[in-house]
């Protein structure tokens, strides 16, 4: 089983559409898919209402010998409200425990694990990455979004020490308005500041992905024409992650 995390502590900046377009793209690819909604505001957990495992996300990071189980094909382990508390544990009891309920889902035979977690450097989303294999980090285009990438890219080199298999997959360009000439000139300043860690696609600021996370249904399956454009870069960007998370059997 591959894993794989969206990661900024900026908040608002794609981490849940990004889970929902590969969590939707890599069901119908026929892969056996867990999504962890690891953030108690509980949006992934909410747009895959009709997918709940029953087991809740805090569950995994209470106990080093996990006995859940996951049925689904195609499955949500949700947010709770006991999330909020992960702070006040400590990284090693929560990270130990995480590990070992990752070592549970992946001995029930899933191919792919896609976890949503919330904007904040804390110990729920140090202990995700802890034994995560891929992470991926949207920005926007806009200063405060740019600003705070530094701060995402220091953590992860950090944890990159301590846990060497996680591949930076890198940041990925979200809500981009091509008409924008800031996000143009943003785009350009990122492409010199970091071309090697940019992810070779985009996503525009298309109302159609708001849709598709408060409906559910995905992008692709929406019959409006404006839509067709979201659907083809989140296939794209879905295509690129698959590739390189190499899930091809
Ligand atoms: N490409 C896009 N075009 C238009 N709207 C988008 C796009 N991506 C995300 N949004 C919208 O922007 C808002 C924030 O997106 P999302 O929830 O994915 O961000 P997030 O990083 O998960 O936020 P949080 O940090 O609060 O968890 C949502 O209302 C979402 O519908
Ligand atoms: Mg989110």
């Amino acid at each position: 089983m591959k894993t794989l995390v969206t990661a900024n502590q900026k908040g608002g900046v794609g981490k849940t559409a990004t889970v929902f377009g590969l969590a939707t793209d890599f069901r119908e690819r026929n892969l056996r898919v867990v999504v962890i909604d690891v953030d108690s505001q509980g949006n992934v957990s909410f747009t895959f209402d009709a997918n709940k495992s029953g087991v809740l996300a805090s569950s995994l990071f209470a106990s080093n010998k996990p006995t859940f189980e996951l049925v689904d094909d195609f499955t949500v382990i949700e947010a709770d409200e006991a999330l909020t508390e992960l702070d006040q544990m400590t990284l090693q009891k929560a990270s130990d425990a995480f590990r070992a309920s990752l070592k549970r889902i992946e001995e029930m035979k899933y191919d792919v694990c896609l976890i949503d977690t919330a904007p904040s450097l804390g110990v729920g989303m140090v202990s995700v990455l802890l034994s995560a294999d891929y992470v991926i980090s949207p920005i926007e285009l806009e200063v405060f979004s740019i600003k705070g990438i530094e701060k995402m890219l220091t953590t992860i080199s950090h944890i990159r020490e301590v846990n060497p298999k996680l591949q930076f997959l890198g940041m990925l360009p979200n809500k981009v308005d091509s008409r924008n000439p800031r996000h143009e000139r943003h785009f350009e300043e990122l492409r010199q500041a970091y071309s090697d860690l940019l992810i070779p696609h985009c996503i525009g600021l298309r109302s159609s992905v708001s849709e598709a996370l408060a409906s559910g249904i995905p992008v692709w399956d929406n019959p409006k024409t404006s839509a067709r454009v979201a659907a083809q870069e989140i296939r794209d960007l879905a295509a690129y992650i698959y590739q390189k998370m190499e899930l091809a059997a």
